[in-house]
């Protein structure tokens, strides 16, 4: 029989605080596109989550949320494997193997660690799971030999250091992982926030910058209203001089698949106020559709199920490679 020549993908998000239009076109739309195509693993990064302190029945709450969008999204059970990071007990292993398997040096480089850690000042107090967030992180994509990770460009250095800790690993005690490459989205691979477009939009900044994906849509037609822009008075893509402007295009094309430029051209003197009703009008109708299916995802009852076979299928790709792992390293 040929053998399935299919390349694996994998991905996955956090449920800290609510999932945001960032979240949705810089990974879960790539996901979606992606599914025919490749062999996907998408799941539910709860562990993650547990890096910054978090109230649990928040946690459980967004985690509830994440699985009805993932499938509102049109994620499709029966071609992706959709599973919960915390159901597969191989992901803790392997990330104690990867915190063994790594430098605090590296870690200290990650920008997202300096970025979170600045928030909270210089302090002993630091969480130490927000240090070694990547190497859970490594140990989710090592642990199903990943040749793809689609993220956002936030997420990048983290699947950069994830080759760096398999090329070194796989040096060191033999051929072990497949070294992963990170996968940015043409469109959308960091959308910014709508009131500061120096900074990406966030799930962790509470304010008018941020939309979320299942928040009251006149909130969302007020934010888009009132994003930040220039002085210019005209719709040009040009991230540098008009970022707030630039960054509304990116929205609208990545939601329409019409490129920036024709959409620049359309709008181009109509006035901003007209732009933003347009972007408005796009942002709204596709949220619309989404809040209504996760409704229905969530009143159906399919979703346990659905995570307990997801949760079957990667633990029998996890349970594989964990056990050859622990060969190598001389465990067993
Ligand atoms: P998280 O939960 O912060 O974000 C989930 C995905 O959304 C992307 N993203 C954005 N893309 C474009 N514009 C934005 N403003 C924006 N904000 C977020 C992120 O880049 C990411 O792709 N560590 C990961 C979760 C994770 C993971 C993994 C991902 C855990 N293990 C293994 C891939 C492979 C995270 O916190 O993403």
């Amino acid at each position: 029989m040929e053998e399935n020549k299919r390349k694996r993908m994998l991905s996955g998000i956090k449920p800290t605080g609510k999932l945001t239009l960032g979240n949705y076109i810089g990974a879960i739309k790539q996901f979606v596109s992606y599914q025919d195509e490749y062999d996907l693993l998408v799941f539910i990064a709860d562990l993650h989550s547990l890096t910054l302190p978090i109230d649990p029945k928040e946690l459980r709450e967004n985690t509830k949320d994440l699985i009805a969008i993932y499938l509102a999204c049109g994620l499709d059970p029966e071609k992706v494997i959709l599973f919960k990071q915390s159901d597969v007990h191989e992901h803790a292993e392997l990330g104690y193997i990867m915190a063994c398997n790594s430098n605090m040096g590296e870690l200290h480089r990650m920008t997202q660690f300096k970025d979170k850690t600045a928030k909270l000042g210089a302090n002993d107090s630091i969480p130490t799971g927000i240090f070694i967030y990547p190497t859970l992180m490594a140990a989710d994509i090592l642990l199903y030999d990943a040749d793809y990770v689609p993220v956002g460009v936030d997420q990048k250095q983290h699947v950069e250091l994830t080759r760096d800790i398999a090329i070194r690993f796989n040096h060191f005690y033999g051929d072990t992982f497949k070294v992963p490459e990170p996968v940015l989205a043409k469109k959308g691979a960091k959308v910014y926030s709508l009131s500061d477009p120096s900074k990406k939009m966030s799930k962790s900044e509470s304010d008018k910058g941020t939309i979320y994906l299942l928040e009251d849509l006149n909130i969302t037609r007020k934010k888009i209203m009132s994003a930040v822009t220039d002085m210019e008075n005209k719709v040009r893509f040009a991230p540098e001089s008009q970022p707030g402007i630039s960054n509304l295009l990116t929205i609208m094309s990545a939601l329409t698949n019409e490129d920036v430029s024709s959409i620049a051209k359309r709008y181009e003197n109509g006035g901003y106020g007209n732009f933003k009703k347009a972007v408005a009008d796009v942002v709204v109708d596709e949220l619309a559709k989404l809040q209504a299916k996760v409704k229905e995802i969530q009143n159906s009852g399919v979703v346990d199920e659905i995570l307990a076979k997801g949760a079957e299928k990667a633990s029998f790709l996890a349970r594989k490679k964990l056990a050859k792992v622990y060969r190598k390293v001389g465990l067993r």
